[in-house]
Parts: structure tokens; C-alpha cells; sequence
């Protein structure tokens, strides 16, 4: 469903990504993993078209990606960053918002999509600075949800959770593509985490593709393991324990 042909970005004198050609088909949990600066948020970024590729091309559904107007693509294949950014208000209004900027009101939406992520909907008066870094990371998720997306890229969306609010928003996801078949694009550091929510893993290396397969299959892939373990030095003691597994 979203394709990339031989697709590079090139900033000044910096090569960001080098001939990226993926296919990552719907309705599965598409994990990218590399180490920082690999290009990994850059990759999001030109599918959301918040950067053109120098060359190349992206599809979705068939269709290049410069062809769809980027307001309407942006709702269909949605962005959700690391530290979410709430402003002033109650965390029905933060969710509410992008209806809002839509000319929209939709309470019933609003409490839908709370529910998916499995908040509370008496919460729903309440500030999104007195919840839980993780209670927040899914208020954030709610209020993508409501654009209607079809794809999800998240970008480290647990990186600054403990492993229990991390879990939940792994459940959450988990839960988000068996019940709304929805396709999601998630970069993360954690190596376990590739391994418990992902259909595929994709190795990301100097803005290269490195490796990419079926997740149980990179897991237990000699080769894909001497990679992360000589590429990954941040993760390099998490994957040294899946090696031994
Ligand atoms: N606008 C830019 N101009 C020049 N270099 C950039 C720009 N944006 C990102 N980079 C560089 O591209 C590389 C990849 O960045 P990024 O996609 O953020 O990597 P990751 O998310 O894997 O850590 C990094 O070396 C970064 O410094
Ligand atoms: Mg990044």
C-alpha cells in the first residue's frame, strides 16, 4: 500500500536517505529500527510529505504521493511525534481540535476515539498535564484517531515511557489494527519492542536499507543480528539478549 522505488533525500551536501526502495503492505505493524541519524524520522517525514525526495518515488494506494493534496493525505496517513504538545485546555478540547480546525463538532467521535485508546471518558474535563507521560502519549493517539487516519507513523512514541505505560501503548496499537485495519509505520529504539508489536522490521543504517523482513524472521536471522549488534551500540546489550534467546 505505501511503496518506495529507489527513493533519496539529499540536503545540502548531506545524503539523508540512499536508495530506499520498501514495499509495506496494509493492515500489518511495519517497525523501523537504526541507530540515530540512520534517517528514520526523515523516511516518516517524506511519506507525510513534510519533505519531497530528491528522487524516487512514493505511492500510496497505487498512486504517487505528489498527486493527493497534502491536507487530505496528511489525515489519511497521520503523524504522531515522540513528546506530544498539548495546548491550554481540557483534554476533550485537545482531541476535539483537529475536527475544530475541520469546521467540525462531533462529541460522539471524540468519545469514540477515547475509548479505542482506552481512557476513561470521565477524563475527558480534565488537564492533559495531570495525566501519566503514557496517559498522554494515547490522549495524543485519540486525537489522531479522530482525522480518520488510515495509516499511523509513530516516531518513538514510548521512548520517554516506563514499560508498563509502553505495553499499554502497545496494546493499544496492537488493538488499533485488528479492530480498524489500520497500517502502521513505527520507529523505535527498543528491540524488543520491534519484536513483540512487529509484522516486519526494517534496518535502517546511514540512510540505507539495510535489512528488511518479516519480524519473526529478522529476529532469528543470524545476519540481521550481527548487523544491529554491530551497528546499534545503544541497543547493543538488549540485542546481545536476543541473540542468546
Ligand atoms: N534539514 C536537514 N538538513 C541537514 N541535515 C539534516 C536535516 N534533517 C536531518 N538531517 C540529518 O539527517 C540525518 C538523519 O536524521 P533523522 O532522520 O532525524 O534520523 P533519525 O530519526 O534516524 O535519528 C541526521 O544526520 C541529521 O542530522
Ligand atoms: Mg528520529
Amino acid at each position: 500500500m505505501i511503496t518506495l522505488l529507489d527513493v533519496s533525500l539529499i540536503k545540502g551536501h548531506a545524503t539523508i536517505l540512499n536508495g530506499i526502495t520498501l514495499t509495506l503492505p496494509p493492515k500489518q505493524i511495519h517497525t523501523i529500527i537504526g541507530p540515530s541519524g540512520a534517517g528514520k524520522t526523515s523516511l516518516l517525514r517524506l511519506i507525510n510529505r513534510l519533505e519531497e525526495p530528491t528522487s524516487g518515488t512514493l505511492t500510496y494506494l497505487g498512486q504517487s504521493l505528489s498527486q493527493f493534496p497534502v491536507v487530505g493525505l496528511r489525515r489519511r496517513i497521520a503523524l504522531v511525534f515522540q513528546q506530544p504538545v498539548f495546548f491550554t485546555g481540557t483534554v476533550g478540547e485537545n482531541i476535539a481540535y483537529p475536527l475544530y480546525l475541520q469546521g467540525r463538532t462531533d462529541n460522539a467521535l471524540v468519545r469514540q476515539c477515547l475509548g479505542l485508546v482506552g481512557i476513561p471518558t470521565a477524563w475527558l474535563d480534565r488537564d492533559p498535564q495531570e495525566l501519566s507521560a503514557g496517559q498522554r502519549q494515547r490522549v495524543a493517539l485519540a486525537r489522531t484517531l479522530v482525522k480518520g487516519p488510515e495509516v499511523l507513523m509513530l516516531d518513538e512514541p514510548t521512548a520517554n515511557l516506563d514499560p508498563a505505560s509502553a505495553g499499554q501503548v502497545e496494546d493499544t496499537v496492537r488493538c488499533l489494527v485488528t479492530e480498524q485495519k489500520l497500517t502502521v509505520l513505527w520507529v523505535t529504539h527498543d528491540m524488543a519492542q520491534a519484536r513483540r508489536v512487529g509484522h516486519t522490521t526494517t534496518l535502517l543504517i546511514g540512510g540505507q536499507v539495510m535489512d528488511h523482513r518479516e519480524t519473526p524472521a529478522f529476529f532469528t536471522n543470524p545476519a540481521s543480528l550481527s548487523l544491529i549488534n554491530s551497528h546499534l551500540q545503544e541497543v547493543k546489550t538488549t540485542s546481545k539478549i536476543l541473540v542468546q534467546r
